[in-house]
């Protein structure tokens, strides 16, 4: 558990247990040179020769208490989430510590780097620590918080087993959001059947778990633009029939990662009381191995009243989202925001940090660009290059489920393409949405990918 305080204070003369002082190249900031002026230049001195990089430090007993030297590193946000982390492991209960250029990006930071995920442990070591900031605006740090309580509620979801966090659970912890001013709803599989969302049923039907379709809506008075977000719900995908290797379905409790981005989208939005109209949509299930699961070679009649040849089992999050998307539009939508650990493809071609994006409309995808630059997410524009549409085409259907192992993110991209006329902006979360090892934004795990992103598109929206 972290808190941050503003405090107006500086560095120098405030009093605290611990006092934080950043260096970049052995060169100190201005808070910091106060307070080594009072020491008499000894942080200096300690400085000298020592190379501290980034994320290394050096715990200093002064005759005014302890000062922690901390190498920052060319991003603010980073910074703050490596010193978040080292503070933890260290055994002070409160720290003053020193504001970086971009504060927020500090702040955010210092949140993010604090998350943890023990709730299964039985053996927890709860442990508070109390940040205090000088000169900073308390706004600015209640304004971080509430964006990290919807990366935390995304990683959450992310990290819980998928034994804990079925179709249903899933649908549960979206209802927790009414508690924040969401509307939301949840069709259950007779609903879902009755709406005629073929696709998403048949990807379904080889669980014990039904599977749940959830909308929602936070629409607040003076709402000033719509945006309509569409998140995969996988809980687990074990490929189906078209299995995956035990290796490959090590991080598919993960596969509902757009979907747990879409929450917390919901949820911070809802605490920062955003002035626009959001509309979520998720279908929920499990892909899972049966008598009654689907197979190769089905046939399935999608939402939009397309008919899919499904080859590929594991190409299931194509067709779960192809009647969320075809919904979202009957909805009413305007444009489209879907985040979805769709592909590997996508991982093998921007690797693990760099999410793709694809854009039906240009300019939307530029605003969605520009809005994860701002909210400091790595994307990257891919092209729906038109020729590979073929690659779709099935004898029987009108679609196939997959095309062949080249460019495999954007046939995939084209899939979705299909069931949508109004703008959409496709991300590929694959890569980001699950780090398999710590980094200085958090542990390894669920990284609440594209919360960020979402909210800053939602704010541009605004105006
Ligand atoms: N959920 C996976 C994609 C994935 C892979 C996410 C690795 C995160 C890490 C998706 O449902 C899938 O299995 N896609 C297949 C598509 C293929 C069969 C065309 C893939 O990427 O192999
Ligand atoms: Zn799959
Ligand atoms: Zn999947």
């Amino acid at each position: 558990m972290i808190t941050l305080r503003a405090v107006s204070t500086g560095l120098a003369e405030g009093r605290a247990p611990l006092k934080v002082v950043w260096v970049k190249e052995g060169a100190l900031l201005p808070q910091g040179e106060a307070l080594d002026a009072r020491l008499a230049g000894l942080l200096r001195r300690a400085l000298e020769g020592a190379g501290l990089k980034a994320g290394e430090s050096l715990l200093l007993y002064t005759e005014e208490g302890p000062v922690l030297l901390f190498g920052r590193g060319e991003d603010d946000r980073e910074s703050g989430g490596r010193l978040a982390q080292a503070l933890l492991k260290l055994a002070f209960p409160e720290a003053l510590v020193e504001p970086l250029e971009d504060a927020y990006a500090l702040a955010e930071g210092l949140f993010l780097g604090a998350y943890r995920f023990d709730r299964l442990k039985t053996k927890r070591e709860e442990k508070a620590l109390t940040l205090l900031l000088p000169g900073v605006s308390e706004a600015l740090l209640e304004r971080a918080r509430r964006v990290a309580e919807g990366v935390y509620l995304a990683r959450d979801l992310v990290n819980e087993p998928p034994n804990l966090l079925t179709p249903e659970v899933l649908a549960e912890r979206a209802l927790e959001l009414r508690a924040f001013g969401v509307e939301v709803e949840v069709l259950d599989e007779k609903a879902i059947a009755e709406l005629g969302m073929g696709a998403f049923l048949a990807v379904a039907q080889g669980s014990e778990n039904p599977p749940r379709f959830i909308r929602l809506r936070y629409a607040p008075e003076g709402a000033r633009a719509r945006l309509d977000l569409v998140g995969k719900g996988l809980t687990f995908d074990s490929g189906g029939y078209s299995l995956k290797p035990t290796e490959g379905m090590a991080t598919m409790k993960g596969d509902m990662a757009g979907a747990a981005a879409v929450l917390g989208a919901f949820k911070a939005a809802a605490l920062l009381g955003l002035p626009v109209e959001l509309r979520g949509y998720i279908a929920a299930c499990e892909n899972l191995v049966s008598g009654r699961a689907y197979r190769v070679g089905d046939v399935l009649k999608t939402l939009s009243g397309k008919t899919v040849e499904v080859m590929n089992t594991d190409a299931e999050g194509r067709l779960t989202l192809a009647d969320a998307l075809a919904y979202a539009e009957r909805e009413g939508a305007e444009r489209i925001l879907e985040l979805s650990t769709l592909t590997g493809a996508a991982v093998v071609a921007l690797g693990e940090e760099v999410a793709a994006l694809f854009a039906t409309e240009p300019s939307w995808g530029e605003k969605v660009r520009e809005a994860a630059q701002g909210a400091g997410e790595k994307v990257w524009p891919m092209p729906l290059e038109e020729a590979y549409r073929e690659k779709l085409k099935s004898p029987v259907a009108d679609l196939k489920n997959v095309g062949d192992r080249n460019g495999g993110a954007i046939t995939a991209a084209l899939f979705l393409a299909e069931f949508v006329r109004v703008p959409l902006v496709h991300l590929d979360i694959a890569g980001p949405a699950f780090a398999r090892k710590a980094h200085a934004l958090g542990p390894e795990g669920g990284t609440g990918f594209g919360v960020r992103t979402a909210l800053k598109v939602a704010e541009a929206l605004a105006g």
